[in-house]
């Protein structure tokens, strides 16, 4: 049995940070033997093991793959965190930050990653922090995804489960306001209220993994007291990656510690570990192929003998999104590219966007993707939908004789985008007509959600389908 911490030896201790860091990216230094082997002495301990040895060959033969791997992981992990940490941070995003992105009167989206989020502290911190902002009865679109490498920690975030210590620093109407007190067994625990933890997605994601499971850009990146566990070219590696996950002039924010000043060519360091991504510099770029615009916005000129109420047919093209509360067919003709159909069915409003990828299927989805998906669902519910209550449906990707197999694929990649995203979104998705040997004529009608298919070469052919 384990029972003393100098039994780690160098060889051994060697052989787990080498392990450690290709999994975790985790860079040990020798100073932190005492520290791996007293984490590690409690795994042995719960599988009654005798030495490291045997522990680092049962791990491995394990592979890495599996849940050993991910509890030993769990083992090595700092999980240091507390509500309001750094709160100048929060103080920033409060004041300044959330105020300036309001003076935009078209913008309702706010997309929001806590990453290393540890047992949830900073992600609820985050989502208090844009409430009190915003006022509790706001209008806008607002995500926050909250991830860990660590599942145990997730998990208690997930949960949202704290001793009423842990919020002796907050005030007491927040704690009025985002906690509900426990009672006879959760006597001395408090919980966070739903409402707060409806705004949080939480998922696994390690850092260090060349390709995140992500499909969307964010306007800000929190990303504290994580990089001082790497070393510097995994660091600058992940700064740079943050950068293009953020949208133009996004924010990343990181520890106190971590200073990446030396990025300056990309980041604009704004004092107190707070970053913007310079214009023009590595983010992801903004389209300029989407424009978007709302039938309150432009002017029809109705006949004088138009019945109360008249069925606008406003057309959209690839590259536009355009919604509506007001009676009208809104029509894409697709012979390549997806179109994107959302509305609200109390409401009675709703869009249609049309994704096409200029660069074809070589190019990522996203670029043109998200900004498409974001505006569609915003402007939406800028103009009374709501957002919980919004349905899609997909159309397009038709599979031409005339296509190249790189159109056929391109079709396939951005209906795959749109689905994933739509599940990030939470917005059901009604029904699908993807594929197809032909043009078509989409008619969507955003107050009933009825879509209207017709082949576009063949005006004479019956429609092939009506939903
Ligand atoms: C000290 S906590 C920071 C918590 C919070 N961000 C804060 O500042 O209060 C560091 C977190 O980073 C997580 N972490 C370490 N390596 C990671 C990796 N490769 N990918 C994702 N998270 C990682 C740990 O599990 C831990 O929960």
């Amino acid at each position: 049995m384990i029972t003393a911490t100098q039994q780690l030896t160098d060889e051994e201790f060697a052989a787990f940070r080498d392990l450690i860091y290709r999994e975790a990216g985790i860079s040990l230094s020798p100073a932190k033997r005492t520290l791996v082997a007293s984490r590690l002495a409690k795994r042995l301990r719960q599988l009654n093991m005798d030495s490291y040895a045997e522990y680092y060959e049962f791990v491995v033969r394990e592979g890495n793959r599996s849940d050993e791997h991910q509890q030993m992981i769990n083992c090595i992990t700092t999980n240091k965190t507390e509500f309001f940490r750094e709160p100048h941070h929060f103080d920033y995003l409060r004041q300044r930050l959330i105020p300036q992105m309001a003076a935009n009167p078209v913008r309702r989206t706010l997309r929001i990653w806590s990453a290393g989020c540890s047992t949830g502290e900073e992600p609820y911190t985050i989502a208090i922090t844009v409430l009190e902002a915003l006022g509790v009865s706001h209008d806008w679109d607002v995500r926050i995804l909250a991830s860990d490498i660590d599942t145990e920690v997730l998990a208690k975030a997930e949960a949202g489960m704290y001793p009423l210590e842990s919020l002796e620093t907050l005030s007491e109407s927040i704690k009025r306001k985002y906690f509900l007190r426990g009672s006879g067994s959760l006597n001395g625990m408090c919980r966070v209220r739903p409402e707060v933890q409806r705004m949080i997605d939480f998922r696994r994601i390690n850092l260090i993994e060349d390709s995140w499971p992500l499909r969307t850009t964010f306007d800000m990146v929190f990303c504290r007291n994580v990089l001082i566990y790497f070393d510097r070219p995994t660091q600058e590696r992940l700064v740079q990656r943050f950068s293009d996950r953020l949208n133009p002039e996004g924010h990343l924010f990181l520890g106190h510690s971590e200073n990446v000043a030396w990025l300056a060519t990309h980041l604009a360091a704004l004092g107190n570990t707070i970053y913007r991504l310079r214009p023009g510099a590595r983010g992801t770029p903004k389209p300029t192929a989407v424009m978007m615009s709302s039938l309150a916005d432009v002017p029809r000129k109705l006949p004088p003998s138009a019945p109360a109420v008249v069925r606008m047919e406003r057309p959209v093209t690839a590259g536009e999104v355009y919604v509506t509360n007001k009676p009208a067919v809104i029509h894409a003709r697709i012979d390549r590219g997806v179109s994107a159909c959302v509305y609200d069915p109390e409401a009675g409003v709703g869009g249609m966007n049309h994704i096409l990828l200029p660069g074809g299927s070589s190019q990522d989805p996203t670029q043109f993707g998200v900004p498409a998906m974001e505006r569609l669902v915003a402007e939406t519910v800028r103009i009374g939908g709501n957002r919980s209550r919004l349905r899609a449906k997909l159309v397009g990707a038709p599979e031409l004789e005339s296509h190249s197999a790189e159109a056929r694929d391109t079709g396939r990649q951005i209906a795959e985008f749109i689905r994933q995203w739509m599940t990030e979104a939470r917005i059901p998705i009604e029904g699908e007509r993807l594929g197809g040997k032909q043009p078509l004529d989409v008619r969507f009608f955003p107050q009933t959600g009825r879509v209207r298919l017709e082949p576009a070469t063949m005006p004479d052919q019956a429609a092939p389908n009506q939903d």
